[in-house]
């Protein structure tokens, strides 16, 4: 039975789609805890509803990046984790703490990476005209938003979409593969070759959800 412990810092809702796939799909593991550096962060709620533990390590009771983040690896631990799980973490860490879980620590980010690392990639995304639009979940490496990638999912861009339009469908496609990749990590399938993530036994790594259709 692996530990799982998920970081937040608001709505909460792939943490809650982790949450939900882990009891219905009966995955080796438990979510020891919900842990969060806001105390208003809505999914705080939802993990308390369903009896999870939370604690909230606020950063802006630390004037240095490093003691927060000493701070919050001391909560972390304090839960024994064999998996850190960042969902909607707003927060940089540092190379100490990315150093302290390396390996075990996941992260998704709403972008196709490497393109749109950083903030605002449904904007940047439409901006750069790309047809094709997604998320990623990754291993986390000292380098923001990089880091072996263990799937991705992907949507179609419209001229009708607008940022919300591709955050609202991407959040879809969110819930199926940060579920999906977590439970490849408990279930002991993934395994690292330099920047490839290989799945045993294999399953698709990508996932396709396409609005528009084919036929015209
Ligand atoms: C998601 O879009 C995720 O990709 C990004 O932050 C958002 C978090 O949403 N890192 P939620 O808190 O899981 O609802």
């Amino acid at each position: 039975m692996k530990n799982i412990v998920i970081l937040i810092s608001g709505r909460g809702s792939n943490m809650e789609a982790i949450v939900r796939a882990c009891a219905s799909e009966r995955w080796p593991a438990r979510i020891a805890a919900v842990v969060s550096n806001r105390p208003d962060a809505a999914g705080l709620a939802f993990a308390q509803a369903q009896g999870i533990e939370t604690a909230v390590v606020e950063h802006g009771g630390f004037a240095e990046r490093e003691a927060f983040d000493t701070a919050l690896a001391d909560v972390v631990d304090s839960f024994s984790p064999d998996l850190v799980v960042l969902a909607g973490f707003m927060r940089v860490l540092t190379s100490g703490f990315v150093g302290r879980y390396a390996g075990r620590m996941l992260n998704i980010h709403p972008s196709l990476l490497p393109s749109f690392p950083g903030l605002r990639t449904h904007e940047r995304a439409l901006e750069a005209g790309v047809t094709l639009h997604g998320a990623t979940v990754h291993f986390v490496t000292p380098e923001l938003d990089h880091g072996p990638i263990v799937v991705q999912g992907a949507i179609s861009v419209s001229a009708a979409d607008d940022a919300g339009t591709l955050a609202k469908r991407l959040l879809e496609v969110e819930h199926v593969i940060y579920p999906r990749a977590v439970r490849w990590f408990v279930e002991d399938r993934l395994t690292l070759a330099g920047l490839r993530v290989a799945v045993t036994p294999a399953e698709p790594q990508w996932f396709f959800s396409d609005t528009q259709g084919i036929a015209a």
